[in-house]
């Protein structure tokens, strides 16, 4: 881990739009990019393929601390995610994924087990890390701390288009309930529990497009560099 490194982290729940924000921040500061959900995802896929159950908290760290992934871009700059050298990107963004994934996140030795993988993300010039614990655990010592809230509906909204243009048949309905169980799991959880760091920066995007969000954290980013 480089120290040096500055990392802006980014956190909140399902659907706060973090991802395209921390994405569209990330490209405009010219740092690399961290999706740790995509890590929990890929660790769920990992272990659904390799048959270890949830309950199994042993082999499930197991499986998380020698995960053979890579993440890439296609050839249109599109993101592509690769196990073993197989192509599960389709795989990671579905709800039973997501699903495994906030299941094995309560998980202390699987949390613990990958924070390494995270870590190593922390290259020059700089890091946008988006997750749950960002700002509290993976990166404690981030120049700069967001967290992005918005409604459970704004949230279930935006999952439902976003699915649905990934080709997902998918219901609101559902999707509104799945947030919302996910959400309690991810606050209640003993290790690393969803809440803002002491020093984070709250923004709330339910009504907010995000260009807006962008440069809010663009202009909080601005206000701690030395
Ligand atoms: O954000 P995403 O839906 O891809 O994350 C999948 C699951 O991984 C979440 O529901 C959450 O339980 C877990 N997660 C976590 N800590 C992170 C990122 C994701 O516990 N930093």
């Amino acid at each position: 881990m480089n120290a040096s490194v500055p990392v802006l982290a980014i956190d909140g729940p399902s659907g706060s739009g973090k991802g395209t924000v921390a994405r569209r921040v990330a490209t405009q500061l010219g740092w690399r990019l961290l999706d740790s959900g995509a890590v929990y995802r890929v660790t769920a896929v990992a272990a659904a393929a390799a048959g270890v159950s949830a309950a199994d908290e042993q082999r499930m760290a197991e499986v998380a601390s020698g995960l053979p992934v890579a993440f890439e871009a296609d050839a249109a700059g599109d993101e592509r995610i690769l196990l073993a050298g197989v192509d599960i990107t389709k795989q990671v963004r579905s709800e039973e994924t997501g699903e495994l994934a906030s299941r094995i996140a309560v998980l202390p030795a699987v949390r613990s087990a990958l924070l390494t993988l995270q870590r190593s993300f922390r290259t020059p010039p700089g890091l946008v890390a988006d997750g749950r614990d960002m700002g509290t655990v993976v990166f404690p010592d981030a120049a700069c701390k967001v967290f992005l809230t918005a409604s459970a509906e704004a949230r279930a909204e935006r999952r439902y288009k976003q699915l649905k243009e990934k080709g997902f048949d998918v219901r609101l309905a559902t999707l509104f309930d799945d947030i919302a169980r996910r959400d309690a799991r991810d606050a209640a959880r003993v290790v690393a529990p969803l809440r803002p760091a002491a020093d984070a920066i709250e923004i709330d995007s339910t009504a907010l497009d995000v260009q807006q969000v962008v440069q809010r954290v663009l202009d909080a980013m601005a206000a701690v560099k030395p």
